[in-house]
């Protein structure tokens, strides 16, 4: 069973929400559980919030959020890429706790949260150019 999808959205903060469900229902026909299913709406909601937030500095104006994922037999694969500032160290970045919006009611715990949540994550990014965060989770029958 192989499926994929392509998609680009405003970077704005309500698309969060639109992402977040466009990435459940593709992953639907894996049958997740509803457990499984939070997990992948929660990373990809981590994701995007951190392409709109950190890549973007919030400005949604011509900035857009692209989103691929594909579906290969039972494991789910979900690509969120930004074009914009990108991450200067991107093991720093990893780190729980790490942010570089402290004032901003930020925790630092979105790449946790992914690398909890799903089965891999892969970041690339280049400064000025953007980031591309890959992620993958296999759906347990
Ligand atoms: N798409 C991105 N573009 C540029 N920088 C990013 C991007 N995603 C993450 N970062 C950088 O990585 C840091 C850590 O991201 P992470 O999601 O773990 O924490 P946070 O977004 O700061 O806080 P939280 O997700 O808990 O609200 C961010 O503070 C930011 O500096
Ligand atoms: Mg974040």
């Amino acid at each position: 069973m192989q499926n994929i999808f392509e998609m680009k959205f405003a970077a704005c903060s309500e698309n969060q929400a639109f992402a977040r469900v466009c990435a459940a229902a593709f992953a639907a026909r894996l049958n997740p559980t509803v457990a499984e299913l939070n997990e992948i709406k929660t990373a990809v909601s981590e994701a995007v919030t951190n392409a709109i937030i950190h890549g973007y500095d919030g400005n949604c104006d011509g900035n857009w959020v692209f989103m691929r994922g594909q579906i290969d037999v039972d494991e789910i694969f979900i690509e969120i890429e930004d074009k914009g500032r990108g991450i200067a160290d991107i093991n720093a970045a990893r780190e729980p706790l790490y942010t570089t919006k402290p004032d901003e009611e930020r925790s630092g715990m979105g790449f946790t949260v992914m690398e909890e949540f799903m089965d891999e994550i892969v970041v690339e990014s280049a400064l000025g150019s953007g980031t591309v965060i890959k992620m993958r989770k296999k759906i347990v029958k």
